[in-house]
Formats: C-alpha cells, structure tokens, sequence
C-alpha cells in the first residue's frame, strides 16, 4: 500500500519515512528539495534497508501531481511540503501563501482527480495563538495568528475542514504539533537548519558544539516557573509514530470528515530546564544570557494530549533526556560531516 509523502525529504518527513517504511507501508516521497537535502532519503535507506520512492517536484505543479498520482495511485497522502519559518513569513507573505496555500489546493484537487480522499496535514499549535486555557485542547479557539506562516495552516485547515464536509468520503486529520525536537537515535537523520537558526533546539545544539558562542533566552520575566518561555517539546520519532497511528487508523475505520488532534506530551519544559537537560545530556556547557523579549512570543504553550490517546492510542513516549541526547548525536554527525 502507497502513501504519498510530500516534503518527505525535510526533517519531519524523513522520521515519518522510516516508521511508514517499517509499518510495511510503502511511501512515495514528492518534494521539490527547497529545503532538504538529497542525501537524507540515501540515510534513510542505511536505517530501513529500502529506497524510498522519490520524485523531485513541486506540490504547485500540477503535471508533476499527475504523473505522480498516475504511477503510484497512493491510497492517502502525509502533506508536509510547506515553508515554515515564520520570520521569513513575515518578510514574504505571498510566496507562503503561494506555496503552502496553493500547493496544497493544487494538491487536493488531484486528490480528487484520483479519488484520493485520505489526508493527514502537518498543523501547528501556532493555530492558536495566546491560548487562553492551559493544557490546550482541541476545542480551543483558532485563528488569532500572528504570522504568515501560522495563518497559513490556520487556513489550511478551513480548507480542509470545508472539502471534508463537501465530499461524504473525505477522511481528514490536521496534527497540531507541538514543539518537534531530537533526531532518529541513529544519529542519521535530523533537522540542519541553514544560517542562525531560529528555534530553540537547534540553537542550543549549536552552542554546545562550539558553532555559536552563547544562547539569548528571550525573557525571564514571564509568568511561569522560572520566568522563562515554556514550551511542550516532543520527540521527533514520537511525532513520526503519531502520523503512522493517523495513517493506520484512516485506513482501518471508515470515519469520515474533518478531525484536528495534538500531538505533544502534556508537559510544559521552560527554556532553562532544557538548557540544564541539555547539558546533562550531553556533558557540555551550553552559555547562555538573558536578552529582551522575543517579539510576538507567549509565555506557555502546552497540549491536552488526551484526544490522540483517544482517538489514535497514541502517546508520546520519549522523555525529555532522550530528546537531548539523540539531538545532540545527530549535532556530531552534522559536525563530523
Ligand atoms: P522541513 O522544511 O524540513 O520540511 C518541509 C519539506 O517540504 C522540505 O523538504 C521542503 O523541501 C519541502 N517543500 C517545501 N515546499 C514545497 C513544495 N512547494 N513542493 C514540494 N516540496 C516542498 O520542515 P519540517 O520541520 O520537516 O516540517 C514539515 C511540516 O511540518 C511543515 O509543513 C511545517 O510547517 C510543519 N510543522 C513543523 C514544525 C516544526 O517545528 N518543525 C512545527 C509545526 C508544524
Ligand atoms: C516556533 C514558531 C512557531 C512554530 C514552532 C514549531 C516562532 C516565533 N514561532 O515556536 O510558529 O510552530 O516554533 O516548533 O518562531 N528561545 C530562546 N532563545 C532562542 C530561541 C528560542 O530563548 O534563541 C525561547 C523562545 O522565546 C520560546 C522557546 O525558546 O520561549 C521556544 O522557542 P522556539 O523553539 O522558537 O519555538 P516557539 O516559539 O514555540
């Protein structure tokens, strides 16, 4: 059975390849390599044996859709393919639009073509915005999004939620992750963030190594257990193993429509206890300063995780020391490289 897998290539997708490919099901990885390297998908194949299926394209371009769609008839599709840095959003809002927006029409409309109606879309908890209730549940108001790029997935899910009701066929999930970190713990496979990156982690990551030479933590005024942000950071093969349980579930149970579900841990980490984690985990000091405020930035933001226990008997199963020490595996693999 064929999955279609778009931005397969990237971070998230390559750890949802291995644990399709060890499910036994065969994905089909369409991505226009922006953001990826080639490479990735042949360290892919050193950890499952098998060469996924890929075909260098664009979820714009229609022809490549058909081609696609005509060789491999995927049963459903994991629908990563997007842009995701939200500075950059800001500074080029149409070209997010455009690719994650009318990437994904483009998308649904060969779906359509091909009678593909098995979805699961790469949402963020970003749809949020400042949640008003802590652990957030999926009932949560949406929509009070800062950022291109969070208005895109907010918008991406409308859309979605609006073709599922429109087609009594349709099977639709939005993940709303959390904070994805970590890498396979076979230290092949992880996120390489181009230039200064933007996200904790990899931030982190970077100054234990001796690539950057102090972290900022971005306020310690807030109003949480140490002043710092607090985040519900999740393993990456955790994530993985939540979109092979959406998968398997779409294609055991016939429940139709539009169905939105978190996945993260339940557990709000602050930036100083991941730096103490961190430094734990790998026996490195990782300096760090305290600056202003990161402009746009709340102060707590964590999942009701329950829904996904629920609805697809998932729960995150790696701890926060497992994370750290994986992230900081692949960090010396990236080093060495
Ligand atoms: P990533 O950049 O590593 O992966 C995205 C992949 O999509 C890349 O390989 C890129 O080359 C490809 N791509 C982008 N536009 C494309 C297009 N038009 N056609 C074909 N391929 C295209 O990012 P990731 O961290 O693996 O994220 C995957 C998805 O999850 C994204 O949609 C992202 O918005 C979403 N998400 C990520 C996080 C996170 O923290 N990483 C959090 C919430 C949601
Ligand atoms: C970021 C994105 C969000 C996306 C999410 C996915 C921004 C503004 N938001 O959220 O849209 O869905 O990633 O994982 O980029 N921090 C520091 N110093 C740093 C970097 C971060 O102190 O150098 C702090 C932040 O202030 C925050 C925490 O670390 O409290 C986590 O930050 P980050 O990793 O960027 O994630 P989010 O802000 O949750």
């Amino acid at each position: 059975m064929k999955v279609l897998v778009t931005g397969g290539a990237g971070y998230i997708g390559t750890h949802c390849l291995v644990e399709l490919m060890q499910a036994g099901i065969e994905p089909v990885v369409l991505d226009n390599l922006s953001n990826a390297d080639p490479s990735a998908l042949a360290r892919v194949e050193q950890i499952t044996g098998q060469a996924p299926i890929f075909i260098e394209g664009d979820i714009r371009d229609h022809r490549v859709l058909e081609l696609t769609f005509q060789a491999h008839r995927p049963q459903a599709v994991l629908h990563l393919a997007g842009l995701k840095a939200v500075g950059e959003s800001v500074e080029k809002p149409l070209e997010y639009y455009d690719n994650n927006i009318a990437g994904t029409l483009q998308l649904l409309h060969t779906m359509r073509e091909y009678q593909c109606r098995q979805i699961v879309f790469s949402s963020s908890a970003t749809v949020y915005g400042d949640p008003q209730t802590l652990p957030i549940p999926e009932s949560a108001p949406i929509g009070g999004t800062t950022n291109p790029y969070g208005t895109s997935k907010y918008m991406i899910e409308r859309i979605l939620s609006d073709w599922a009701h429109a087609d009594p066929q349709a099977q639709v999930i939005a993940l709303r992750y959390f904070n994805p970190v970590g890498a396979h713990p076979s230290g092949l496979i992880g996120e390489d963030p181009k230039g200064l990156p933007n996200n904790l982690m990899p931030f982190i990551q970077k100054v234990a190594v001796g690539e950057l030479e102090q972290l900022s933590v971005f306020g310690d005024d807030y109003d949480t257990i140490d002043g710092t942000g607090v985040r519900d950071y999740l393993h990456v093969v955790d994530l993985a193993k939540g979109h092979l349980a959406a998968i398997q579930r779409m294609l055991r149970e016939s429940d139709t429509g539009f169905e939105a579900i978190n996945l993260g841990t339940g557990n709000g980490i602050s930036v100083l206890q991941m730096v103490n984690a961190f430094e734990r985990a790998s026996d490195q000091t990782v300096a760090y300063q305290i600056a202003p405020r990161r402009p746009g930035d709340i102060a707590a933001c964590y999942a009701d995780a329950s829904c996904a226990l629920d609805k697809l008997n998932w729960r995150a199963e790696l701890d926060l020391t497992q994370m750290c020490q994986d992230a900081w595996r692949w960090q010396q693999f990236i080093a060495g490289k």
